[in-house]
């Protein structure tokens, strides 16, 4: 790809996966995320492996001011970058009512407004470098299946991927002609630490049923993307891409009774 890719989220599951594609494309990478260590043991296995270099840069996305500093860091090390994934997010799980307020607030500071934020930031540089080497230039946003609908008891994590789609979709369509590839990256459930970190359990070593891979889902996501038309949404696997046709078509209600029944476990 011969361009600057960074990724929010390096540090495990997709993210680690599309770092991995990228660099095996030959893009050089900015990792973000906050755990250092596993973002500098990444850096230097993409070296090994792929020969290209890794700028680390470990910070808290979801604090104030963080975009403002990331992009200070990358303008101070003379970075532009041509290729953004924004993968760094959460999800909480439980009724509203009994959340905890302080953490549904970060979950909106990550999920929405960072991404938002870094996305504004980095967006001119992006065009620029899709003008001059359209193949080395795209903006991946990680949404979800959840996207689609709302989930009862994951409402703000819906209702934070629906925010990604549809933003997602809108500057697909504002940088039309410009060369740069937009898409929403919607997979369902993808066996990564996310259901952990969202306290959904699974026991021990065990693949949440029906998982998607990462690299089923970076392996779908890159053969969209090299086709000559990006589309503004991908949904990885033919389950959920069946799954969100039927909840596009159905009545909402209907997807709020199904969808609440099923998370009631
Ligand atoms: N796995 C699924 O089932 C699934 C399904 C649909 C969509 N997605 C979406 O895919 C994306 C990636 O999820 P995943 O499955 O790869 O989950 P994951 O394995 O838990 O990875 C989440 C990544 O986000 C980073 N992160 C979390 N909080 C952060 C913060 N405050 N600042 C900076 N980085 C932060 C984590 O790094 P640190 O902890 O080191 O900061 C980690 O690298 C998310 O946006 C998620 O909503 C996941």
């Amino acid at each position: 790809m011969g361009t600057v890719a960074l990724v929010t989220g390096a540090s495990s599951g997709l993210g680690e996966g599309f770092a991995r594609e990228l660099a095996r494309r030959g893009a050089d990478l900015v990792l973000v995320a906050r755990r250092q260590a596993r973002l500098e043991a990444l850096a230097v296995d993409l070296a090994e492996k792929f020969g290209t270099v890794s700028t680390v840069i470990p910070l808290d996305l979801a604090a104030p001011g963080a975009v403002a500093e990331l992009v200070t860091d990358l303008t101070t090390r003379d970075i532009r970058v041509g290729t953004l994934v924004n993968s760094a997010g959460f999800a909480t799980v439980g009724n509203f009512v009994d959340s905890d307020a302080a953490r549904e607030a970060e979950q909106i500071a990550l999920n929405v407004q960072a991404l938002t934020l870094l996305t504004r930031e980095l967006l001119p540089d992006l065009v620029a470098t899709a003008r001059r080497a359209p193949t080395g230039a795209a903006l991946m946003n990680l949404a979800s299946t959840a996207a689609f609908q709302a989930v009862p008891r994951m409402s703000v994590y819906a209702a934070s991927k629906a925010y990604v789609l549809s933003f997602t979709e809108s500057l697909w369509y504002e940088t039309r002609g410009t060369g740069l590839k937009v898409t929403a990256v919607c997979p369902g459930l993808v066996a990564t630490e996310f259901a952990g970190v969202a306290q959904r359990t699974t026991p021990a070593g065990e693949r949440p049923r029906r998982s998607l891979s990462v690299d089923e889902v970076v392996g779908s996501t890159f053969a969209a993307l090299d086709r000559a038309a990006t589309p503004p949404l991908i949904v990885n696997g033919a389950r959920n891409r069946m799954l969100t046709r039927v909840s596009a078509f159905a009545p909402r209600r209907a997807v709020l009774a199904v969808l609440g029944r099923r998370r009631r476990s």
